[in-house]
């Protein structure tokens, strides 16, 4: 069995609970869960799964824009790191018809970010379902990791992460 973790932030809300939903579906006992503020980037090294999970908060420039956001912190301190013999995939949250235009942009972010790393983003998710006219996190009809609404689609997340997490369970071997 593999060894995986999952890093989440911000704590409290949605991303939270979209991560415990994520950890259930693939066995709380095969996955280690922790809020990034919780998480020493040392500890990576001993995991071969990755899953990252974020909101977007209306940010253009992600680094400059929240200098609270322990995901800017995380990769700056990641810098130097090769993670390409990780299998990494990302879950954003976002707000559809609030943010039709830069819905869950945050995974965008989190695909550069990790690209940047020698990683690349497992799970690519379709976009249909969802109602938004653009996104950093999407490209051809596909996102770039899991999109969950939870202020729009909530009846939607469980379903939306079993068929994702079926999905990983190849890759991941969990
Ligand atoms: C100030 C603010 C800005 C937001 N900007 C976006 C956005 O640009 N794109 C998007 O998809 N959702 C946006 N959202 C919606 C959040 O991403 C969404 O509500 C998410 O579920 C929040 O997760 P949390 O409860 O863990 O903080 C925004 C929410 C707030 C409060």
């Amino acid at each position: 069995m593999k060894k995986t973790v999952l890093l989440y932030w911000t704590p409290g809300g949605s991303v939270e609970r979209a991560a415990k939903v994520i950890c259930e579906q693939i066995g709380t006992d095969k996955v280690d869960l922790y809020d990034l503020s919780n998480f020493d980037i040392k500890k990576l090294g001993e995991y071969d799964n990755l899953i990252i999970g974020s909101a977007t908060i209306g940010a253009d420039v992600w680094r400059d824009a929240n200098d609270n956001n322990k995901w800017n912190e995380f990769f700056v301190k990641a810098e130097g790191m090769d993670l390409s013999d990780k299998k990494i995939a990302a879950f954003g949250l976002g707000n559809q018809i609030f943010y039709p235009d830069n819905f869950v942009d945050s995974l965008g972010y989190m695909k550069t970010e990790v690209e940047k790393l020698g990683g690349k983003l497992l799970g690519p998710w379709p976009s249909e379902g969802y109602n938004f006219t653009d996104s950093e996190g999407y490209k051809d009809g596909m996102f770039f990791g899991l999109a969950l609404d939870e202020d729009q689609q909530p009846e939607k997340t469980p379903q939306r992460v079993k068929a994702w997490i079926e999905m990983l369970r190849k890759d991941m071997n969990f």
